[in-house]
């Protein structure tokens, strides 16, 4: 394409429904992960797999995180986050901060052995790697938040299986 040229896109383009993307989005192999924040806000932690690298220049992740769930609200306000990637043993973790148990949710930090990062955001000691990340941004779509976390630092674990969602259920690599 040229410098000058301008793509024109039919109006009559319009967003796929929620079923079929769904449907779509459950052919697509996904690492689990959980994402915490604490801070003066107060700590929160929830199960995500909408994780990505952004760059590594500045090292930048980001997280997609339903504005309405109780985690996104103090993440931002703490302005502090950590992601750690959970392995095949940590099942039981992702539904619990999936709030799929019984658990009221401020007794999540009970399950699993917890350490601090250096932002203060709990990270998950048997992570297969752990990012910590202060926010650097953040933009509204739709329902979500996208969230930029430049990562101040990273821990790895142990090397091993990891914690897949694939076909609406959990599998291992
Ligand atoms: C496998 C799995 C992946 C999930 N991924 C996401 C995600 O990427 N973003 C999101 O907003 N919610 C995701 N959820 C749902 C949240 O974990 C759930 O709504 C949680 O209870 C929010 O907790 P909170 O409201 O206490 O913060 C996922 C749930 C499961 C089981």
């Amino acid at each position: 394409m040229s410098e000058n040229s301008t793509t024109i896109i039919p109006s009559s383009l319009r967003p796929v429904g929620a079923a079929a993307f769904r449907e779509a989005m459950s052919r697509v192999a996904a690492s689990v992960h959980l994402v915490t924040t604490d801070g003066a806000a107060g700590r929160a932690g929830m199960t995500a797999t909408a994780v990505t690298s952004v760059t590594d220049n500045p090292a930048t992740i980001l997280v997609c995180i339903n504005s309405s769930s109780r985690s996104c609200q103090l993440l931002q306000a703490n302005g502090v986050f950590g992601v750690s990637v959970l392995t095949p043993q940590d099942q039981k973790l992702a539904s619990v901060f999936a709030g799929l148990g019984a658990l009221p949710w401020e007794e999540r930090f009970s399950v699993g052995e917890w350490t601090p990062g250096i932002t203060g955001s709990p990270l998950l000691k048997s992570g297969l790697a752990t990012f910590d990340c202060r926010v650097c941004g953040t933009s509204i779509v739709a329902t979500h938040q996208v969230v930029l976390g430049e990562v101040v630092d990273v821990r790895l674990g142990e090397r091993g299986e990891a914690l897949l969602y694939y076909g609406r259920e959990y599998r291992q690599l």
